[in-house]
């Protein structure tokens, strides 16, 4: 049987984070006189906690000691977590479990590649750490998106030839990150924003079995 590699990014794909990811860092920047906006928080898509703080500081141009980042970087991921704790499997976004279920159907490995150091935690909250062959996530890397190294991870986890693999992202870094692996990238989110994707879906709704069938043929 044919076998590609599919790598789904978790935050934005297969759950919607984003949203907590915002209440963490605005609460967060406000205790350090930063105002963060909405806005801002769309530009932390896909990028890492330490890059994540330093971009937030340098918004609001302050200069801070070694200790007090790693106390930051701490109490903001306290704060993540605790909406994490409250998660469960109807925070998964629409039809990705159809999407999952197909591909184990058709025996085709699955794995994750995100940014995130909560990725198993989370996968486990919302009950879909068991679809996935591997993990790779932020404990596995040292070079953030848009670097691949979390993306050639994964395929060297499920065994899969770089160009078979296919990579679902929401996030620019994460396209180009697929791409530069010569993956195919499929883009989930705004054409505006991802049109470095292979192709394009505002989410899985969109996205036909008949179209996973045609990636696996390929
Ligand atoms: C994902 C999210 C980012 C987040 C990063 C690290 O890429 O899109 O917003 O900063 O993961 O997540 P973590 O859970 O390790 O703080
Ligand atoms: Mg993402």
């Amino acid at each position: 049987m044919n076998k590609k590699g599919f790598i789904f990014d978790l935050d934005g794909v297969i759950v919607d984070t984003a949203k907590y990811h915002f209440l963490a860092w605005k609460e967060l920047a406000k205790s350090i006189d930063i105002d963060f906006t909405h806005e801002q928080n769309e530009q932390l898509k896909g990028v890492s906690r330490v890059k994540s703080l330093e971009k937030i500081l340098a918004w609001g141009n302050k200069t801070i000691s070694e200790t007090q980042f790693k106390a930051l970087m701490l109490k903001k991921n306290e704060e993540y977590l605790s909406y994490i704790a409250k998660m469960d499997d109807k925070e998964i976004l629409p039809d990705v479990p159809k999407i999952l279920n197909y591909l184990i159907q058709k025996e085709q490995p699955i794995s994750l590649g995100s940014a995130s150091k909560n990725a198993r935690p989370i996968l486990e909250k919302v009950n879909l750490l068991s679809k996935f062959n591997a993990i790779v996530d932020g404990n596995d890397v040292s070079n953030a998106k848009p670097d691949p190294e979390v993306f050639l991870i994964a395929a060297k986890h499920l065994n899969i030839k770089l160009e078979n693999c296919i990579v679902f992202e929401d996030s620019v870094a994460g396209v180009q990150a697929a791409n530069t692996a010569n993956m195919i990238s499929i883009g989930i989110g705004k054409k505006e924003v991802l049109h470095e994707a292979d192709y394009i879906f505002s989410d899985f709704t969109e996205i036909e079995n008949s179209f996973i069938q045609e990636l696996i043929n390929r």
